[in-house]
């Protein structure tokens, strides 16, 4: 996500607030990044932060002083905490650590940074770097839950290696440039330029591709997507301008550039990686999950016996997209499903509608005949849903036969005149 639009951030003021983590140099790299753009950068660093970096080095690439203490007298007389909060165009906490975003969460005022995320009306964008069992940690995604509710923009975090060793997993802090492409997604979307990226600020979730179950360690179950639908759909909300989470199965396609891409390779894996980049604004779930796992995994390549063939035992998988529909916290402003079916299409998608609790479906006839899996071309219906409760309101669109790219962004532009309807 480099983005080369600067425009929106040239002469723009941005508030760093830096949080103690491993990941606060790379916000030395962040300041110098947006100065190159030409913003206006202030920066505060909270007691811990100042563990990882001197404020003296923070303000030097700033080009300024970098704020630390509430009761320091000098600041105050300099600039002084409200100031500091309201002369700005936006507030980026990087790294945000578990304890900056609970302290976040709960309103806390206990020391600069708290104060000025808390006085601020300037939006506040969050880059998180953690453990990742911190992450996943109930207790951080109920803050994460409530500073998303309270209009707080998140980017990241990434998968990876962690500063220690052996540890892996989703917590890095986004790159550099990734926050800049964010910083100015939030400033062009807070514009509204005409013409401009109509998904600006907006974290679009994607799955796509299939799953694969294994049997035993050489065998799996697995079906015939392509991914091509779920990636041409990743590609065109990147296009538009969104923060792209891209959660794939096994495929043969290339990861799209600009945006973050999982791999997985099973249901349960799928569900997982989905659950923990959440929050995002909209989820679209085009992957082709198997239904059923085997029970029992076999740890040998099971052999051939005299009784004939094994006996395969299958359990249910989860089904990602009611899972995610159903959420009571956490769950996206638009929900979006994908209905393969190979005989009455309208009527299965409908129930599908109602039965995953999501706000729209696309449905595609996938029967041999229509050649849509693994093709390029797509025949598809889309439902919306309106309202809930006794009034349910489901409408119909039967879009011409077009290539999964066309479908792509014919969905991302009713996407985006939706979002900007409810905006
Ligand atoms: O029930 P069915 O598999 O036909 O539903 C298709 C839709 O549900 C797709 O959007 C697919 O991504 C999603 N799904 C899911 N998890 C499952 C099964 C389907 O997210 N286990």
């Amino acid at each position: 996500m480099t983005g080369s639009d600067h425009r929106h951030i040239l002469g723009c003021r941005v508030l760093i607030v830096i949080g103690g983590g491993a990941a606060a140099y790379k916000s030395l790299d962040l300041i110098r990044r947006l100065r190159e753009r030409g913003a206006a950068v202030r920066v505060v660093l909270t007691k811990a932060a100042q563990e990882f970096i001197t404020p003296l080095l923070a303000g030097a690439i700033a080009g300024g002083h970098a704020y630390a203490d509430l009761f320091d007298a000098r600041t105050e007389f300099d600039v002084g905490h409200i100031r500091l909060a309201r002369d700005t165009d936006i507030v980026v906490a990087a790294p945000a650590t578990a304890d900056l975003m609970a302290r976040m969460a709960g309103g806390h005022a206990d020391d600069l940074a708290a104060t000025v995320l808390l006085a601020t009306q300037a939006p506040v964008l969050i880059a998180p770097a953690m453990n990742p069992h911190m992450w996943i940690n109930a207790t951080t995604r109920r803050n994460l839950a409530q500073l998303v509710a309270d209009g707080v923009a998140v980017v990241g975090p990434n998968e990876g290696e962690m500063a220690e060793a052996g540890e892996a997993g989703l917590g890095r802090v986004a790159e550099p440039l990734e926050i800049v492409a964010a910083v100015e997604r939030i400033l062009a979307g807070r514009e509204k330029l005409p013409g401009g990226d109509p998904l600006a600020g907006r974290r679009v979730l994607v799955t796509a591709g299939p799953t694969h179950e294994p049997i035993d360690p050489v065998r799996y179950i697995a079906n015939r997507s392509s991914g091509k639908q779920g990636y041409a759909i990743a590609a065109a909300a990147r296009a538009a301008g969104a923060d792209v989470i891209l959660i794939s199965g096994p495929v043969e396609l290339d990861d799209p550039p600009g945006m973050s891409v999982t791999h997985v390779e099973s249901a349960r894996e799928m569900l997982h990686a989905v659950e923990t980049a959440l929050p995002a604004d909209i989820a679209i779930f085009a992957a082709a999950v198997a239904d059923w796992r085997v029970a029992h995994e076999g740890e040998q390549k099971l052999k051939k016996t005299a009784a004939g063939m094994p006996p395969l035992q299958l359990v249910e998988n989860p089904d990602i997209l009611a899972t995610i529909s159903k959420l009571q916290k956490l769950r996206p402003a638009l929900v979006i499903g994908f209905a393969a079916e190979t005989e009455n299409l309208i009527e299965n998608a409908k129930a599908k509608l109602a039965r995953k609790g999501c706000d729209w479906i696309v449905a595609n006839d996938v029967s041999p005949a229509s050649g849509v899996m693994g093709g390029d071309r797509n025949t598809v219906h889309l439902l919306t849903r309106d309202g809930n409760g006794v009034h349910v309101d489901i409408k119909i669109e039967s879009w011409p036969v077009m290539t999964k790219e066309e479908v792509a962004a014919t969905l991302v532009a009713r996407i985006a005149s939706q979002a900007e309807n409810r905006s």
